[in-house]
């Protein structure tokens, strides 16, 4: 599992904490999201079949070993990221059989609210969220070479609140 952005873990890792038999490798630019990733997985069995890169995805898609991973993940990562990676360097790490799964935020709700407010320490902070419009990323997979396998909305009411793409290779 190769677990792009993936922040605290508390979202997605989480889920795969007490696994034994999976390699997970995790990518996060951020030292103080690692951080925490480290001290959630701590005396878990994934953490010894984990790998933690404290980098930028753009530069550490590359140095990552090509064909490896059965899965690519990007939760709610896309719409944290000013502009997308390259979905050829996303391709370039899976297996055959493989997926690349890419959940985020219905584009709409990022437009209209697009600072994620948060109180740090009593003083609010903002992250700057970008929309991420789903045709557009399956636009950019399918330029790269992968089609979707499995497509879904999140969220029972009027609106949806997030969207779920699976790609594998084309
Ligand atoms: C909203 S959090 C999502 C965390 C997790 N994937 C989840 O579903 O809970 C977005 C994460 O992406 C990371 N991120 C944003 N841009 C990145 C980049 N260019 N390279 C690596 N990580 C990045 C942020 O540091 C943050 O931890």
């Amino acid at each position: 599992m190769l677990d792009l952005g993936g922040g605290t873990g508390k979202v997605i890792a989480i889920h795969f904490f007490n696994e034994t038999a999976m390699n997970w490798t995790y990518v996060d630019h951020c030292p103080a999201m690692a951080a925490e990733f480290r001290r959630n997985l701590h005396g878990h069995p994934l953490g010894r079949g984990s790998q933690i890169v404290v980098d930028d995805m753009n530069r550490a898609l590359g140095q990552l070993e090509a064909h490896s991973y059965d899965v690519v993940m990007l939760s709610l990562v896309l719409s944290s990221m000013p502009e997308p990676p390259d979905f050829g360097a996303l391709r370039r790490l899976l297996r055959p059989g493989g997926s690349l799964i890419v959940t985020d935020i219905n584009p709409g709700y990022t437009r209209d609210k697009p600072l994620h407010k948060v109180w740090v320490d009593g003083a609010v902070v903002a992250l700057r969220t970008t929309p991420v419009d789903p045709f557009e990323v399956i636009r950019q997979a399918s330029m790269a070479g992968l089609r979707v396998a499995e497509q879904k909305t999140i969220g029972d009411a009027s609106i949806y609140y997030s969207f779920l793409l699976v790609f594998t290779l084309d």
